[in-house]
């Protein structure tokens, strides 16, 4: 499948997980990447990766919490490449805590990368995606549509990826850009291994909840979901919100 041939594609937290499977898998299907993350080794290392499977292919450091960053990163996609087709929106963090022992700052952390940098990643690609009539693809959570114990404040910040997709959705629509979102969990990355920092005594009845009925899975299980929203086989898929769980919230 070449859905993506001589399309241009920007992914944000493509050194890691869900992001890079999601470059990788865009690059295998003929898109150029343009891949920005906080980490730039790795993210250079994923860029090399996807030139090594024949794509043009390109990284940069960018933390997507820092609106200026963000613009220039957006503008240095568009000159290399001439246009902007699709982005997903990949990055995000999560930081567990009784959420009476959550300070301030933490909390503000967490919002400013997973919220803000929501706002701030799609504001700056729109007027490119109507210009190409492209696509947004934001990743929320299962965290967004059910109780995660000790995950509150990340709950809160993927709830709003939620709700803003969806008014994206309807307000751009008419444009022609699509904006969805997909909704993971239990996806084996580094952000949920070895327990992703849950407080020492957890009730893991309570975290178990939140486990797929069968098996964890990788990163290449929501790739494909997002690889499928972006390209041309999701044409009238608009403000669709597509839980990627392993059955956990069935
Ligand atoms: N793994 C899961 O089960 C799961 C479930 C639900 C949602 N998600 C969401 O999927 C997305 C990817 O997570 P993952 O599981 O691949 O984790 P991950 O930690 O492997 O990847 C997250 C990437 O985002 C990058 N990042 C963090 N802060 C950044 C910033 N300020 N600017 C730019 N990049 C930044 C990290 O460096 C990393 O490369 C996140 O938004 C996460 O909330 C994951």
């Amino acid at each position: 499948m070449r859905r993506f041939e001589d399309r241009a594609v920007l992914i944000t937290g493509a050194a890691s997980g869900i992001g890079q499977a999601t470059a990788l898998r865009i690059a295998e299907e003929g898109g150029r990447i343009f891949c920005l993350d906080v980490q730039a080794e790795a993210v250079e290392a994923t860029a090399k990766q996807a030139r090594e499977l024949g794509a043009e292919a390109v990284a940069m450091e960018c933390d997507v919490s820092d609106e200026g960053a963000v613009d220039r990163a957006v503008a240095a996609c568009v000159e290399r490449f001439g246009k902007l087709d699709a982005l997903a929106h990949v990055a995000g963090i999560l930081r567990f805590s009784h959420t009476h022992e959550m300070d301030t700052d933490t909390w503000r952390r967490i919002q400013s990368i997973n919220t803000d940098g929501t706002f701030f990643v799609c504001r700056a690609a729109l007027p490119h995606l109507v210009a190409s009539k492209g696509n947004i693809v934001n990743v929320s959570s299962v965290a967004a549509k059910a109780g995660l114990a000790y995950g509150a404040c990340y709950a809160a910040s993927k709830g709003a990826v939620l709700a803003f997709t969806k008014a994206l959705a309807v307000e751009y629509g008419k444009e022609g850009v699509r904006v969805n979102s997909v909704c993971p969990g239990s996806i084996k990355t580094p952000m949920t291994r070895g327990g992703a920092g849950l407080p020492k005594d957890a009730d893991m009845k309570l975290v178990l909840r939140q486990m797929a009925l069968d098996q964890p899975r990788g990163p290449e299980t929501v790739a494909s979901v997002i690889a499928f929203l972006a390209s041309d086989d999701a044409a009238h898929v608009n403000g669709v919100d597509i839980l990627i769980d392993g059955g956990t919230l069935a």
